[in-house]
């Protein structure tokens, strides 16, 4: 059984005011038994006030990013140790943004999540495909390099306490969803990618679907059988559209 994921990934969003109000609201909303994990990734110099904030409670904190060295000289980088000193359990590696935007290529991105692992954070590992991949029919060859440069540097074991988001690239921010066939398709390609090499791995590990997740669609896409909860970029800024997704989760 794979408990579902709901994350909110704020992206460079929010203000010590802003997050404050938000995650205040999100605890009063949030239920006593939710079915599904769910947890905030804010920018990283609010991470150890926000952790404050969530103490106690059933929200969990995670970073968007972490460098790949575990210290030294290199300005402006944040460790994977840092992140947990300051109670992070999760981090996002190779979000497209830091993918396209910042060149971060496919082997620098298997490192990152070695780095968290090597701390303890649990790694969500996202892949997807540009539009002009899709319709080059390009999106699995895309999405299995991807996967394979962290499961050739890390192994496949790595998965047992590792995560994935597919986030078709076109999907993130534009408005424009993945139907829900188009993302279990996708999401079911990886779990058989990964089940190549070890079946019982590929069965236990947590596909997450990313890109205008809103409370309106996100019942149809998690009620796809290999969509296991979503990363949440836009609508986790809102906090009853946010956890109108989580309850989404639950009733898959
Ligand atoms: P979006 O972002 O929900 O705003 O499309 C998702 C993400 O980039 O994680």
């Amino acid at each position: 059984m794979r408990r579902p994921i709901v994350a909110g990934n704020w992206k460079m969003h929010g203000s010590r005011a802003d997050n404050a109000r938000l995650v205040e609201e999100l605890i009063a909303g949030h239920p006593d038994r939710a079915a599904a994990e769910f947890l905030v990734l804010p920018p990283f110099v609010y991470l150890q006030e926000v952790g404050r904030l969530i103490r106690d409670t059933p929200i969990q904190m995670g970073a968007q990013n972490v460098c790949a060295e575990a210290q030294g000289a290199f300005t402006g980088e944040v460790s994977a140790a840092m992140l947990k000193d300051v109670g992070c359990g999760y981090v996002l590696v190779g979000h497209s943004e830091r993918r396209w935007i910042y060149h971060e290529d496919d082997q620098l991105v298997a490192r990152k999540f070695a780095a968290a692992q090597s701390k303890a954070l649990v790694p969500i590992l996202c892949v997807g495909e540009h539009l002009w991949d899709r319709e080059n029919g390009r999106t699995e060859e895309v999405v299995a390099r991807q996967l394979d440069v962290v499961l050739e540097l890390c192994g496949v074991e790595a998965l047992n306490s590792g995560i994935i988001a597919y986030e078709p690239i076109w999907a993130i921010g534009t408005g424009r969803t993945a139907t829900p066939e188009q993302a279990q398709a996708v999401h079911a390609f990886i779990r058989e990618r990964i089940a190549g090499r070890d079946a019982k791995i590929a069965a236990a590990t947590r596909v997450l679907y990313g890109g205008s997740v809103k409370a309106s669609n996100a019942a149809e896409l998690f009620a796809q059988p290999d969509v296991d909860g979503g990363l949440i970029g836009g609508a986790s800024l809102n906090a009853e559209e946010f956890l109108a997704i989580l309850a989404a989760c639950g009733s898959r």
